[in-house]
């Protein structure tokens, strides 16, 4: 039983209001709200049980240790990993793709190398590979969305060619929501022996996430978008691409042993984990994940899924609304434009008024943009704790935005 009042009383922001109503807020996909669970482990955290990790041997670096390792396992279960081993932890996704690109990738890539990528990648998910466009002549092969903002899995399979070294996809757009099919894309690309990095940031808050079944080589999380701290966050690596990767961030705790004449590097995943980590963040993403497989990832998912069709019924019934995305299947993520002069920032102004939150502007997806021929789209992104009746508010300010600029 999803009980959803019972479930937005764990969110005390949910109950505030913004300029004088009640807090409608739509802005998930940018950053999700804290439940009470998550604030009391920080403050504990802090309060109580915290010192730097790895390197003492008094009772609080002991604990503070346990705690933040015990994360590991949390997020190897919640994306089925099998060995936590197999978990670099991190401060998120912008920060584990650059760990492949650096260590991963551009020891290995020479120029004329091809990345596959899909053209509605989050910037996280570009900016990293343009650094091996500009400065090893890597060559970035890009994928068209359909017409309805679906990737069609084979194009991308048919776009790897005998250059091609790395497939770079999103599970899930942050601006249209569309879910894409990463197992057959990783089934396609291995059967012609290219790795493959799925961008989980979206995909991991919306749906139940299996690694293994997927098969894919790398996973990254963000931990802000799934209820947890900002500043945490992880990457799933198989130990064949972990064996493969050297080291990108160098310093304390990804050693073993360092001398005047060089460096003795600790095991995996550690090696890949320089410098005092985010302690208290990645044990607030742990209480968070606890959260979320509580309340059991397929629930949310049917929960959203209710969202999603009822948000997409009201919007796609106003004419002057134009609904970026229809695949089917999406998340609950609608990036719309109104007919008409008015700005998405216009827009966004007006909801906020009403004490709606969402996103307006190009969404880090620049490429997407220039796909959709539009220069920016307002955002309404869903989350587990989102009503229908939070749907309706957002429909009546979008009509009082229409009144005004029409
Ligand atoms: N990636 C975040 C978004 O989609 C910031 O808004």
């Amino acid at each position: 039983m999803y009980d959803l009042d019972k479930i937005r009383a764990d969110f005390p922001i949910l109950s505030r209001e913004v300029n004088g109503k009640p807090l409608t807020y739509l802005d998930n996909g940018a950053s999700a709200q804290k439940p009470q669970v998550v604030i009391d482990a920080i403050t504990k955290a802090y309060a109580e049980e915290y010192s730097n990790v790895h390197r003492g041997l008094h009772f609080l670096s002991n604990l503070a240790t346990e705690k933040y390792e015990a994360v590991r396992g949390i997020i190897a279960r919640f994306l089925n990993a099998g060995d936590e081993n197999t978990i670099v932890l991190n401060s998120g996704t912008t920060e584990g793709i650059n760990l492949v690109a650096y260590g991963w990738a551009m020891p290995r890539f020479e120029a004329g190398d091809e990345i596959v990528l899909s053209v509605m990648e989050h910037h996280a998910n570009i900016v990293p590979w343009h650094f091996l466009r500009e400065r090893q002549g890597v060559v970035l092969k890009w994928v068209d969305t359909e017409a309805d903002g679906s990737l069609d899995p084979q194009k991308v399979i048919d776009a790897i060619g005998p250059k091609t070294k790395l497939v770079a996809v999103t599970q899930c757009s942050n601006v249209l929501g569309t879910v894409v099919d990463v197992k057959a894309i990783t089934h396609g690309a291995h059967s012609k022996g290219v790795p493959v990095l799925v961008d989980g940031s979206q995909g991991a808050v919306h749906m139940p996430v299996d690694v293994q079944d997927i098969g894919c080589d790398f996973y990254a999380i963000t931990g802000h978008k799934l209820y947890g701290p900002s500043g945490s966050g992880a990457i799933y690596i198989k130990p064949e691409r972990m064996a493969e990767m050297r080291p990108f961030i160098g310093g304390g705790d990804m050693i073993k042993e360092v001398s005047k004449e060089g460096i003795i590097y600790n095991d995996p995943p550690m090696k890949f984990e320089a410098g005092t980590p985010g302690i208290v963040q990645t044990i607030g993403l742990g209480v968070a994940l606890e959260y979320m497989m509580e309340l059991g990832m397929d629930n949310i998912a049917k929960h959203e899924g209710g969202l999603r069709d009822y948000a997409m019924q009201r919007l796609t019934g106003l004419n002057w609304i134009n609904v970026q995305g229809q695949a089917p299947g999406k998340a609950a993520i609608f990036s719309f434009t109104m007919e008409g002069a008015a700005h998405a920032h216009d827009i966004s102004t007006i909801l906020d008024k009403k004490g709606v939150a969402v996103r307006a502007g190009h969404h880090c997806a620049g490429p997407l943009m220039d796909h959709l021929g539009v220069s920016a789209t307002c955002r309404a992104s869903f989350g587990l704790y989102n009503t229908k009746e939070e749907v309706d508010t957002l429909v009546d300010a979008l009509e009082l935005a229409h009144e005004l600029f029409a």
